[in-house]
């Protein structure tokens, strides 16, 4: 077995990979990180197809050039849905991991067979999302919602907020799949799992559902399956914090970053 002590990159567009990157780390504490939000570009949600894997496309080249890392987790279902494809071609040499929102689980759950599809407007939109729900569950019926402001909420007011304002941010999304006969939610966007104890909370008696421990499996299997797994901790390993854009996140943001037990100890703009 060889040792490669290279770094495993997440990426998003903000702080909605850190859950992502959090649980993989508790899993794989060997491994190296390097975390990039490009919240110069965010939100990812808003933009085409076209624009997001130039976008991506880009910041992979510049990210090889100066991390090399040896697997990227695209810990966004936004950059998944949109560029993986697109990605995967480009970068053939690159293992790369994509962010699937959990619709198999929740197709397996649903007793009213209705589940409910939660993300950003470029990801519900895109017919995989139909796509993946006939595949796993040809009899169930799926309703989306796009909820753009409360990716912004968790972006921009999720570290200052309270229990109350966060509730008060999901319950409309509850109430929205409820009426219309969903039981089981996926919530189909990164940044949602800062608000995943408060969605099940909210939820009574629908489940929710999310890609965290799938999207970690994954990619400590593909670390292992091409041999590409760090034996040890290198003594002067560091993890890093990347942030795109001028306005260096404020700091509570960065206490956040800390708080998810990363030890993201260089923070720099990229
Ligand atoms: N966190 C991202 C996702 O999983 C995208 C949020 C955004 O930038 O719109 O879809």
């Amino acid at each position: 077995m060889t040792m490669d002590n290279r770094p495993v990159l997440f990426l998003d567009s903000g702080i909605g990979g850190l859950p992502y990157c959090y649980h993989f780390h508790q899993g794989n504490p060997k491994e190296a990180l390097v975390y990039l939000a490009d919240r110069e570009y965010f939100p990812y949600g808003s933009k085409e197809r076209p624009e997001l894997i130039r976008r991506l496309t880009g910041l992979l080249n510049r990210l090889r050039g100066s991390y090399d890392p040896k697997l990227v987790v695209l810990a966004c279902n936004t950059a998944s849905v949109s560029a993986l494809q697109a990605l995967r071609k480009s970068f053939p040499d690159l293992p790369l991991v994509g962010t699937v929102p959990a619709v198999k689980p929740a197709v397996l759950a649903s007793k009213k067979r209705h589940i409910g599809v939660l993300g950003t407007s470029r990801t519900i939109n895109d017919p995989y999302i139909a796509e993946l729900t006939a595949k796993f569950g040809s009899d169930c019926a799926l309703t989306t919602i796009a909820a753009p402001d409360l990716v912004e909420f968790v972006e921009h007011r999720y570290a200052v907020s309270d229990a109350q304002e966060r509730h008060l941010a999901v319950l409309p999304y509850i109430e929205q799949f409820r009426c219309a006969g969903a039981d089981a939610i996926v919530l189909g966007c990164t940044h949602f799992l800062f608000l995943q104890d408060t969605f099940k909370d909210a939820a009574g008696d629908l489940s929710i559902h999310d890609s965290l421990e799938g999207v970690s499996h994954r990619a400590a299997a593909l670390l292992d399956q091409r041999d590409l797994c760090s034996g040890a901790v290198f003594p002067d390993r560091e993890n890093i914090l990347l942030v795109t854009g001028n306005s260096f996140p404020e700091p509570v943001w960065q206490e956040r970053a800390r708080a998810f037990g990363l030890s993201l100890c260089s923070e720099q703009n990229y």
